[in-house]
């Protein structure tokens, strides 16, 4: 049945095919995966409906964990594409789905092999650390990963004299510099979502409410960084909000988060930072957003589209995937 609907997914991205009238997706999902002995790894950034689906929802190195770990045959990977690469790198034997092979993430997209290659080259001793947040080419490029919420962790690894190159994420590799000291090169990559906030929309939404909280990811801009009361990859986001005594809270990441705040913390408030452009929807990922329940569906029926790599560049993108998840413990 996959063979037949290869060269539309080639097109599409996704498999795209009617399904019965009145389908019950959350139904037929939950039968495929016991049939097919799927899990569905899911990341914070979905829908609600799709976060509530999802048999382990995480951040993008809980995530990564989970997909080391499984002993499930068919790992449906709801994100993008880079955590369902990631997931086939460190568990090549399952077979890795995902319900639209065009979620994306414009930080890997800011990151070619060969511009890349060339920027190595034109800073020779320099370790070469990556956010996860970057294609398998990109990962064989380099000696570690890291993400939001063990970067600090490693790149203070490194001794101080250590010259480092920091990628794709200039805002992530800029709050690192500071709170580490160290003066890593970095690639000029960025999130289209997390550095659409306005400062200005900010301030003024924390005069209307003083005692609001601002938190934000790493991957915002420095003056939002700089205004910030909590810094943090999503988890460490999560966790923050989950222990304060604070009853209200600014939130400058992804709107996907905010399900998972207010199902954990259903007496605080949870406001999104606003966006630069009111009417932009700027504060969803409109790569995560791809994903749908009818997309679930058909890639757990037809297997399709599935996550396929080289094996040669599997095996040279593993190593710094590894060396994180040993630096992480
Ligand atoms: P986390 O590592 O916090 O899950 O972030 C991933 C991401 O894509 C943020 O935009
Ligand atoms: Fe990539 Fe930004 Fe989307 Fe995260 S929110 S997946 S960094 S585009």
């Amino acid at each position: 049945m996959r063979d037949n609907y290869s060269k539309m997914i080639d097109h599409c991205g996704f498999v795209d095919l009617p399904v019965p009238a009145g389908i019950d997706y959350v139904a037929e999902i939950d039968r495929l995966k016991r049939e097919k002995n799927a899990v569905i790894l899911g990341h914070y950034y979905l829908t609600p409906e799709l976060q509530d689906l999802s048999d382990f929802l995480g951040d993008s190195l809980a995530l990564a964990q989970q997909a080391e770990a499984t002993t499930a045959d068919v790992i449906l990977f709801v994100g993008v594409h880079f955590m369902a690469e990631t997931a086939k790198i460190l568990n090549p034997g399952k077979m890795v789905l995902v319900p639209d092979m065009k979620a994306g993430c414009s930080l890997a997209d800011s990151a070619s092999a060969p511009d890349f290659k060339r920027f190595l080259d034109q800073h020779p001793d320099h370790v070469v650390i990556s956010y996860i947040n970057c294609s398998a080419e990109i990962k064989a490029l380099s000696d570690v990963i890291v993400t939001s919420s063990n970067a600090k962790k490693i790149v203070e690894s490194f001794p101080r004299d250590q010259k480092i190159i920091f990628a794709p994420d200039k805002n992530l590799g800029n709050y690192l510099n500071s709170v580490t000291g160290r003066e890593m090169v970095l690639w000029d990559g960025a999130c289209m979502v997390h550095e659409k906030y306005s400062l200005e929309k900010i301030i003024d939404l924390k005069r209307e409410h003083p005692d609001a909280v601002l938190i934000s990811h790493p991957e915002c801009e420095r003056p939002i960084l700089l205004v910030s009361e909590f810094v943090g990859s999503t988890t460490a986001l999560l966790n923050y909000v989950t222990a304060s005594e604070e009853k209200k809270f600014i939130v400058a990441t992804e709107s996907g988060i905010l399900h998972q705040m207010r199902a954990k913390c259903p007496d605080k408030v949870f406001m999104p930072a606003p966006s630069i452009d009111a009417t932009c929807g700027c504060n969803d990922c409109s790569f995560m957003k791809l994903n749908t329940l009818k997309k679930l569906y058909l890639a757990l029926l037809y297997e399709q589209p599935e996550i396929i790599l080289r094996e040669e560049l599997m095996v040279k993108a593993k190593m710094p995937i590894l060396r994180m998840l040993e630096l992480s413990k």
